[in-house]
């Protein structure tokens, strides 16, 4: 087997004397290529989230004794008021747990179908597909999950009081925080698709008219609804007030929750993906999400070649994750779904060396093979979910992947509790039968039951060597999401970036339909993309593919790298401790 191991030397010459600080905030705006390459470092703990001060909030708990759990739990929090464009109490995401000692959970606090839905809901008048009612709707609305699968989380998990944790959320929305540039321009942006509805215009704006940068924004009627998750946890936001504020919401749009639905809301403990690539163990989240079991797949095919030794963004391995990528899609499409409504998912076929031993023969190391069909168009997806990672000074780690489905989900808050709904419907195949040319999927093990999860991309990845904590990693990003941590994890076992490197390093993209490559624009050489295309890839350019935010733990030195993705804005690591031999 070809292991090439974590190299902290190399790691050592790519960084720059920035300067150490506790809260080491990269609120950076500025396009990434040739961005600063130098990795974030602590000794003893760390959270990298899409924002500065919801990590800073996370940092805070750590300082105080808190373990990764009670530190995630806080910025999850924290998220929902200042991240409002995928950070939430109305939606739901997926955390994966490794202690240091004992075993990997993976708590499952996906959003599900309220009981009145049916595989055939977003059809119109005429019987047709509408994507208006699937994605923009109240009828796209899922029950809420975040809030039960924080709670249970720190229930089994968390050594600090909730109080603790919940509280800081409360006093930012309570007593606002500055709007940043980047802020600023999303709120502007949203306000058109926010106008029908006056609860979210009267939050998100003045009036109608756009924060600026720097203005503050407070939202008291989300302070209310997290006081009362403060106060009364689970049943704080389940049952009682906003439960009822969020029934009637729906009741009178043609929505579909009722109080019932809310109140039999459960998140769920499962057992995590697991993998091996050369020598690192991987885990990661099972279905609902696809993530894990389509990474541990792909990395399978991939630990066949030479990628090393290919060189980062050569044509050989571009055209071998292409490969890889569009045989795991297409089996995704096929079997996965919710694993309680789907008992036979092939999990263990699918993830296995030997199947990966199969689809490699399949593969032709200079010629493109064809998805069926095949076509140009992309479907409509939302690309705005939110990763953070977190490392505790005994090395128990949190990664946690949460969203609306879109930015700002529905665009609907609900009247007098403040937070946005999700449009996570959008995730379960639109109609049955419905597999077509832009990627739209029609498979059963996807459509939507009654009290059933919508299949996710979610992808909270821990990389472990030796028995010990490696990595953590994550990104939003829809259906990129899986593709993007893969990459984020090759380039460290298989490149040897530091974190920051691995983060910032260019990123592909194939779904298997439609069947072509999306990478990013100016990240790979013209040369590379000529010989994708002799080999017979059709291309396509994009700006910029997800928000990862990863740790890495060198364990020789005893430090901590962060790796703050600045495709994005707003983002940032904050340190329990700076790292006193580093930066
Ligand atoms: N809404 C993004 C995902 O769950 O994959």
């Amino acid at each position: 087997m070809n292991l090439r191991l974590w190299n902290p030397e190399r790691a050592r010459r790519s960084r720059s004397g920035m300067p150490a600080a506790l809260l080491l905030a990269l609120p950076l705006t500025a396009g990434f290529a040739g961005a600063e390459s130098a990795a974030i470092r602590a000794r003893q703990g760390m959270v990298v989230s899409q924002s500065a001060i919801a990590s800073e909030v996370g940092a805070q708990v750590l300082r105080d004794g808190g373990n990764a759990v009670d530190a995630a739990v806080a910025t999850a929090f924290a998220m929902a008021v200042t991240h409002p464009t995928a950070g939430n109490i109305g939606g739901g995401g997926f955390l994966v747990w490794r202690p240091a000692s004992g075993e990997p959970l993976a708590y499952d606090f996906r959003e599900k179908a309220p009981a009145a839905a049916h595989p055939e809901m977003w059809l119109d008048e005429n019987g047709e597909y509408s994507f208006q009612i699937h994605h923009l709707s109240h009828k796209a609305v899922g029950v809420p999950g975040t809030v039960a699968g924080l709670r249970l989380a720190w229930e089994e998990q968390g050594t600090m009081p909730w109080e603790r944790l919940v509280r800081p959320a409360v006093e930012l929305a309570r007593d606002g925080f500055p709007i940043s540039h980047g802020l600023a321009g999303s709120l502007a942006r949203v306000l058109e698709r926010m106008a029908p509805y006056p609860a979210s215009v009267a939050q998100f704006s003045k009036d109608g008219t756009p924060y600026g940068p720097g203005e503050v924004l407070r939202q008291p009627d989300l302070a209310g609804s997290l006081e009362r998750i403060l106060e009364n946890g689970t049943a704080g936001f389940y049952e009682g007030e906003t439960a009822e504020l969020l029934a009637a919401e729906m009741a009178a749009n043609d929505g579909l929750i009722t109080l019932e639905d809310l109140k039999n809301y459960r998140a769920v403990v499962r057992e995590p993906i697991r993998g091996e690539y050369r020598g690192y163990e991987i885990l990661s989240m099972p279905p609902p999400s696809s993530g894990g079991t389509a990474m541990v797949q792909m990395l399978n095919i991939l630990e066949g070649y030479d990628i090393a030794r290919n060189g980062f963004g050569s044509a050989a391995n571009m055209h071998l994750m292409a490969e890889a990528m569009r045989r795991a899609y297409a089996d995704r499409a096929l079997h996965l779904g919710d694993p309680d409504f789907n008992p036979g998912i092939p999990i263990d076929r699918l993830t296995s060396k030997a199947y990966a031993e199969d689809l490699r023969a399949t593969i032709d190391p200079e010629r493109a093979s064809v998805s069926s069909p095949s076509s140009f168009e992309w479907n409509t997806e939302g690309s705005e979910t939110t990763h953070f990672s977190v490392v505790d000074k005994d090395r128990n780690a949190v990664s946690l992947t949460y969203t609306l489905e879109f930015g700002y989900g529905s665009g609907i808050v609900v009247p007098g509790a403040g937070f946005l709904l999700n449009n996570e419907m959008g995730d379960f195949n639109g109609a049955p039968g419905l597999t077509n040319e832009r990627g739209l999927i029609g498979t059963d093990p996807n459509l939507a039951e009654p009290n059933k999860r919508m299949l996710s991309s979610m992808s909270p990845t821990i990389v472990a060597r030796d028995g010990e904590l490696f990595m953590v990693t994550g990104t939003p990003g829809g259906r990129t999401i899986i593709n993007t941590v893969m990459q984020t994890i090759m380039n460290v076992v298989d490149h040897g970036m530091n974190a920051q490197e691995a983060v910032d390093a260019g990123r592909m993209h194939h779904q298997w339909l439609p069947d072509q490559i999306r990478y990013e624009k100016q990240m790979f050489s013209p040369d590379t993309l000529s010989i994708l295309e002799a080999y017979g890839h059709r291309l396509s350019e994009t700006e910029a593919q997800g928000a990862a935010e990863v740790i890495v733990v060198l364990r020789d030195e005893g430090v901590l790298e962060g790796g703050v993705d600045r495709r994005r804005p707003d983002g940032g690591a904050a340190v329990h401790d700076e790292d006193p031999s580093g930066n």
